[in-house]
């Protein structure tokens, strides 16, 4: 990734960024933030956080990086010739750290459900799908470790030989495959016993049921799910191709993170009763739910098989985002350190995933401010770190660049949109995510 324009085509640069953003955010944490915080009212704030605070903030991070073509604890400084706006940048590197450290933790169950449908399917495991048990997979600081292990190894791997192009192809294949699986898992939980109870539940807004925290936890997963307020997006645009639509591109991104947060959300919601569990069920929902589900299918472990192998691939091209700015500003794009760099971040982000995965056996009882490490470490970063780096990067657009060299990247789209768009950062967004981000501290 060393030379610029990384990316050869837009449509490489828009799979690579839908893949930076489609992942556990939409996949694995919307549904079980949802099932938390009201189900139908978490939705549309969701929905109206990611449509008016999401977009533009993603596309103004693909300007920043259009405009600015390098890596990002450089960028800021070199667009507005003042060195300390570098502190975004380096504050966003420090969010994906964090990101990384309990991303791997889940990335790492992910590798133990397949190692165990693996081995049901090849006759090495007794018992039923419906019979792995979450709090088991869990609960063993062994497996779990070597779980995550392999998830950042594999990251590492991937990083480390630059072959980001190679799953670009895959991507075109995954991706389109991802959305059929969770179509068929959404028909199939249709059919259960008390669906319609799970899709009222996931659709319909009791706004009754909304708390302020509600609300700033979905702040919190618009800016997850679309990689939003670590400059992990401005990486990827800096390495785009020179006629790259930014409009074109973070519309689609926007839209295809929608439709997979609803898919997942319609997967689990309806077969939740139907196996006596419940919507608040927390981070296991997903891992808890779906085997039930792929066990009323024929070939329920084969199908099971092939969807956590698509879900892994979906983590994986977040995964790889995450290691990807690290390695871009540590080797300042120069690609002959990216392997030593690429090892060194992976090690020390082992090193601080250790207490996240011990959150749920070992250290189950340390809890302090959010809740566990665990939740300590998504909190830092979901509702801190993210909207901090969000704010300022709005503040640096709207006070310290001028329009003209920002309106210069939109293309044929600065007719239309730069203005809205422009008036929206410069002077709505700050004050809507100091505002939220205040109140947050007063609850
Ligand atoms: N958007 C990713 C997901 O939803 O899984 C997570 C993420 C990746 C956040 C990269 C931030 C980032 F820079």
């Amino acid at each position: 990734m060393s030379k610029q324009s990384q990316w050869k085509t837009s449509t490489g640069f828009i799979l690579a960024s839908a893949g930076s953003a489609i992942g556990l955010g939409a996949m694995w944490k919307f549904p079980y933030m949802a099932g938390i915080y009201g189900g139908g009212a978490f939705l549309l704030m969701f929905l109206i956080f990611t449509i008016f605070i999401g977009l533009p903030l993603l596309i103004m991070e693909f300007t920043i990086g259009k405009l600015g073509r390098t890596y990002t604890t450089a960028i800021f400084g070199k667009l507005s010739n003042k060195k300390w706006t570098n502190v975004i940048g380096w504050s966003g590197n420090l969010a994906v750290f964090v990101l990384f450290g309990f991303y791997s933790v889940v990335g790492g169950w992910i590798m133990i459900y397949i190692a165990q449908v693996a081995m049901q399917i090849i006759g090495l495991r007794d018992g039923t799908l419906g019979s792995i048990q979450f709090e088991q997979v869990i609960s063993s600081p062994l497996y779990t470790m070597l779980g995550q292990g392999s998830f950042i190894l594999v990251t590492m791997v991937i990083v480390m030989l630059g072959v980001e192009h190679g799953l670009e192809k895959a991507s075109k294949v995954m991706m389109p495959l991802l959305f059929i699986f969770l179509l068929l898992i959404v028909v199939r939980s249709l059919s259960l016993e008390g669906a319609s109870e799970g899709v009222r539940f996931l659709l319909e807004p009791r706004m009754e049921e909304l708390s302020m925290e509600g609300i700033l936890f979905a702040l919190g997963q618009s800016f997850f799910a679309l990689s939003l307020g670590t400059t992990g997006m401005i990486t990827y645009a800096s390495y785009a191709p020179k006629e790259m639509t930014i409009k074109t591109s973070a519309l689609s991104i926007v839209i295809m993170n929608i439709i997979v947060a609803l898919l997942a959300g319609l997967a689990i919601f309806p077969a939740i009763n139907a196996f006596g569990y419940k919507p608040e069920e927390g981070p296991g929902l997903l891992f808890k739910v779906l085997p039930h589900v792929f066990e009323k299918m024929s070939f329920g472990p084969g199908f099971y098989f092939i969807f956590l192998i698509l879900f892994l691939f979906a983590a994986l091209t977040s995964s790889i985002s995450l290691l990807e700015l690290n390695v871009s500003n540590f080797t300042k794009n120069d690609n002959r350190k990216r392997g030593k760099v690429a090892l060194i971040g992976s090690i020390l982000v082992f090193i601080i995933s250790i207490p996240a995965t011990l959150s749920f056996s070992t250290l189950s009882h340390v809890h302090f401010l959010a809740g566990t490490i665990f939740d300590n470490m998504d909190f830092l970063v979901s509702n801190i770190l993210m909207p901090l780096g969000a704010l300022a990067t709005t503040l640096f657009v709207g006070q310290l660049l001028k329009k003209e060299d920002l309106k210069s990247v939109f293309g044929n789209d600065r007719l239309k949109i730069f203005m809205p768009w422009y008036y929206l950062v410069k002077y709505v967004l700050p004050v809507v995510i100091l505002l939220v981000f205040v109140i947050q501290f007063f609850n």
